[in-house]
């Protein structure tokens, strides 16, 4: 086989679908519109409505190449195959062709454009399991387009039945394509009888999924017939680039060689687990950051904190500088920048935030390996085995350490940490800090309207900045608090003292004139569409509320923005900016004070 780039499989799979009348649909961000899920982890998933029959599909076919987040997969991840992002390539029907349609443009596809002989491929089929009838009608088709009866394995619903993504949702029976890549393959103990499929042993590596999406799940787990046949895809990309080239895992593709090869630049040891390990990380963590996820202690923010903080320790013991992991950030970015335009637009908040984090940890890390091995010592010293769940929680809880980091570092030292424990010591706390975010809340509550005049001020000093320096500025980061407001935007370089007094100036001219500011409620569309300024780093409710200073027709600033606001600019006085700040690559930090007038 010749070689074929990620690039080219990528084109190739999109112009096929293409040709064969399927709308081209872009990917949809990390973070799915429906929020019963953290992640978007399939391709099918901006498509439900569709499958639902709640809304029309505005086409029949469609296809695209979806980025991918699966979280089940982190401590998979250091093998040949796993990751946490990847890309996910797909076609779908809504009511149009089913299971024939599916399996002859898979095959087409896969032996014409790929040029994948048919001897390589086996197929796995829906054995029927409880309810669910076996599905001889795909076996049949399979073997009327050419797949021999022995290369056809049936498998019961873990294997072979796919979906809900959620506890409810479209779902159903599924064929999965494997690629066999040779005796010479058969690397690891075959854990199934015959070898083929779902052996284990590594020659068998499954590229694409088909599923023939037939039910929705209910709630109560009860399997309800959709009122129309759908089709629904996934073959990873990454897979799908590393048995066409030969290769023997992903990371060897161009997907991961710039990174990797940066890995070992840095690295002063080698491990081939770890530097996975941290390609797989810095590169989900570019693309979450991208698509609007921040480090922090809650859901999706978390399992951000905790992929950048096991990168960040997986660095450490390959000796690695913890700034080396911005230099792979900028390779990540590089790799996929014509791709995934959003990296190149959110460069610098990439950049930033992974630099925040990185100085915040390595600090904690530092002082919180320490103080691990006191508890390591004081546990051996007792004779135990087991830390004490209540020390593991506080090197969690004060030191920031993930726990399957700590887990690790125990197992280093001879010792065991126990997960059960560990979650009890967990939900005692967060009842108690529960009380604590209530009181914290209520106090935000409580100076909403007393820091109106700070919201309306700091729009003013976004659309001034944007006037004087230009329309690069965009927020990063806002905090308002009784005293002062504080604003923060990307820009490459220190503003001159000109700048700051331009901006300054033009702010007092604006409340001077007393321009009003009108609040409406829009759908986010529309309010894109108005022109309003929307923060990257929230994610909007499909109402959002804009508000306009200055005449509706050509306003001085236009933002979506939660409020509270002032009616008119003329309420604010005393309008001053007190310090300007680099807070990382490519964001400054003003801020300002200003009074209400009452
Ligand atoms: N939605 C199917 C999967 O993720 C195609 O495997």
């Amino acid at each position: 086989m010749e070689k074929i780039t990620s690039r080219e499989i990528r084109s190739k799979f999109l112009n096929f679908f293409e040709k064969n009348k399927h709308q081209i649909v872009p990917s949809s961000s990390l973070i799915p519109a429906d929020t019963t899920v953290l992640f978007t982890s399939a391709g099918m998933q901006q498509f439900i409505p569709y499958f639902l029959g709640d809304t029309v599909p505005p086409f029949k076919r469609a296809a695209s190449a979806q980025k991918c987040f699966r979280t089940s997969d982190i401590e998979g991840v250091g093998d040949e195959f796993h990751h946490t992002f990847f890309e996910m390539l797909g076609n779908w029907s809504f009511g149009d062709y089913f299971k024939e349609g599916a399996i002859v443009l898979a095959l087409e596809l896969l032996r014409k454009v790929f040029s994948i002989p048919l001897d390589r491929l086996y197929i796995t089929v829906f054995k029927g399991e409880k309810d669910i009838p076996r599905d001889e009608q795909a076996a049949r088709l399979w073997k009327k387009y050419s797949i021999p009866d022995s290369h056809i394995f049936w498998f019961g619903k873990k294997e072979n039945f796919w979906g809900p993504i959620a506890s409810s949702g479209p779902c159903g029976p599924c064929s999965e394509i494997y690629y066999d890549r040779g005796k010479e393959w058969e690397i690891r103990p075959h854990t199934l009888k015959t070898c083929g499929p779902n052996c284990g042993c590594g020659r068998f590596v499954e590229i694409w999924n088909l599923v023939f999406m037939e039910y929705n799940q209910l709630e109560s787990g009860k399997l309800e017939k959709l009122k129309k046949h759908n089709i629904d895809t996934g073959a990873g990309l990454e897979r799908l680039t590393c048995i066409l080239n030969n290769l023997s895992s992903d990371y060897q593709t161009d997907l991961f060689l710039p990174i990797m090869d940066k890995i070992k630049l840095f690295a002063k040891k080698s491990n081939l687990n770890y530097q996975r390990i941290i390609a797989d990380h810095i590169r989900a963590s570019v693309f979450l950051i991208a698509d609007g996820v921040l480090p922090g202690k809650e859901e999706r923010s978390y399992v951000l904190r905790r992929l950048i903080r096991r990168s960040i320790r997986y660095a450490n013991l390959l000796g690695m500088q913890g700034k080396n992991l911005l230099d792979l950030a900028k390779v990540v970015i590089d790799n996929y920048k014509d791709i995934y335009p959003e990296l190149h637009s959110h460069q610098a908040d990439i950049l930033t935030v992974l630099e925040n984090e990185e100085e915040k940890f390595s600090v904690s890390l530092k002082q919180g390996l320490k103080k691990f091995w006191q508890v390591a010592n004081k546990t051996k010293n007792k004779g135990l085995k087991f830390m004490d769940s209540k020390d593991v929680f506080h090197l969690y809880d004060t030191y920031g350490i993930p726990f399957e980091i700590i887990e690790q570092m125990a197992k280093e030292a001879g010792l065991k940490v126990s997960y059960q424990d560990f979650k009890k010591e967990f939900s005692r706390h967060q009842s108690v800090s529960k009380k604590g975010a209530e009181k914290k809340f209520q106090g935000l509550k409580y100076w909403g309207e007393k820091v109106a005049h700070l919201h309306t001020a700091t729009h003013l000093l976004q659309a001034a900045l944007r006037k004087v320096l230009g329309e690069e500025v965009r927020q990063a980061g806002s905090d308002i608090n009784i005293e002062r407001l504080r604003f923060d935007f990307t820009f490459p370089r220190k503003l001159t003292q000109e700048e700051l007094e331009k901006v300054e100036k033009l702010v007092q001219e604006k409340i001077k004139e007393d321009l009003p500011v009108t609040e409406e409620q829009m759908t986010y569309e529309e309010a894109i569409k108005l022109g309003a300024l929307a923060f990257f780093k929230e994610r909007y409710p499909k109402i959002v509320k804009v508000y306009t200073i200055g005449d509706p027709k050509n306003p001085f600033s236009r933002e979506i923005c939660a409020g509270p606001h002032v009616k008119r600019t003329g309420q604010i006085e005393d309008f001053k900016i007190v310090k300007q700040e680099s807070v990382g690559a490519g964001v400054k930090r003003i801020k300002a004070t200003a009074k209400k007038k009452e």
